[in-house]
């Protein structure tokens, strides 16, 4: 997720769930093959399974970028058709090329070709005045000729002329008859729901209709939720992980990271919900963000964190340890 996510977030929900996938933020392919690559390119053994989104309308520069990602270990590259950003409007890309069905196939037909690890694509129910199951119904139908198995539709569709990218997220209904029936009529296909969910027992009641769910905004605010996942869905028999033991796991991380340079703020800023918005973890919030967020924090300012994690899991307060 732009602007939240980065390396970081994800090596910090790795510790709560195994077995979760989790996907990068959207970055143009030019970024990796013409830009920075140590920065872009850089990530930790231990954020797998990891999936690269990639999001532009140059089929040869997407499958260049999708080389070297696989190069490097990504586990799977996604394509972003459902970004509905006014910059993607001139040069589209992001949902307005679901108005370009063929420029989609042709890209995610370049990527397959291109490597070896799934290319799986993200999009939404249609644009603007495409209100119909049977817009949703075309472009999969057509896009799916490149090969493309996998499609994770974001239950609603984006207003492109006339509303923000941030009101895209909230204002147009979700629809997840819709993405149900595209699993009822393409069963070939792998479908994953997302958008609006905010707990396992609504992801549980989805995967009745499709393959898998993707939460986007609750696991990023409420991280803590992941530490259920594994057990509840893939089998998993460790008892879930508490915040401190996760913080704790994260701790080699995090000198490694002060060691190369890298703010403490860019790692702990994704740990502040930790204990969602319970009352008596404010005293961590206000660590993590104040103390965690000054220039030269280190790993005194780490520790102290997890020992106010520590304090807040003794038993007693375990009614804000409950995910
Ligand atoms: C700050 C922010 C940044 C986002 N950036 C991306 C992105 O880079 N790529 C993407 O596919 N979706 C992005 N999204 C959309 C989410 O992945 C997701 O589709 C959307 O929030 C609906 O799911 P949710 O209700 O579970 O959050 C972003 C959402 C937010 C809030």
């Amino acid at each position: 997720m732009m602007g939240w996510t980065n390396r970081h977030a994800r090596y910090f929900h790795r510790q709560l769930t195994r077995n979760a996938m989790t996907y990068s933020e959207m970055l143009a392919p030019e970024a990796i093959v013409r830009g920075n690559k140590k920065r872009w390119l850089r990530f930790s053994p231990e954020e797998h399974p990891v999936a690269f989104q990639l999001g532009g309308n140059d089929p040869k520069m997407l499958a260049a970028a999708a080389k070297e990602l696989e190069q490097v270990g990504f586990d799977e590259i996604n394509f972003n058709v459902g970004c509905p950003s006014k910059k993607g409007k001139g040069n589209p890309f992001g949902a307005h090329l679901i108005r370009h069905p063929q420029v989609v196939k042709a890209c995610m037909q370049e990527m397959i070709e291109a490597v070896n690890i799934p290319v799986t694509l993200k999009t939404r129910l249609g644009v603007d005045e495409q209100e119909s199951y049977d817009h949703l119904a075309e472009f999969v139908g057509l896009t799916k000729e490149s090969g493309c198995r996998v499609f994770i539709v974001h239950a609603r569709k984006a207003w492109l002329d006339g509303l923000s990218t941030r009101q895209n997220r909230e204002i147009p209904p979700l629809r997840y008859d819709y993405v149900y029936r595209l699993k009822r009529e393409f069963p070939e296909l792998s479908i994953v729901l997302n958008g609006g969910v905010t707990d396992w027992d609504q992801a549980k009641l989805h995967l009745q209709h499709v393959d898998g769910v993707m939460m986007g905004r609750t696991a990023y605010k409420e991280p803590f939720c992941l530490a259920e996942v594994d057990r509840l869905f893939f089998g998993g028999s460790e008892p879930d992980p508490t915040p401190p033991e996760v913080m704790q796991r994260c701790l080699p991380y995090v000198e490694a990271e002060l060691a190369r340079g890298t703010p403490l703020r860019e790692m702990v800023r994704h740990m502040v919900g930790i204990y969602r918005a319970a009352p008596a973890a404010s005293v961590f919030r206000r660590h993590i963000s104040i103390e965690g967020h000054r220039p030269g924090a280190g790993r005194s300012v780490y520790l102290e964190a997890i020992h106010i994690a520590e304090r807040l899991s003794r038993p007693g307060r375990a009614e804000i340890d409950q995910p």
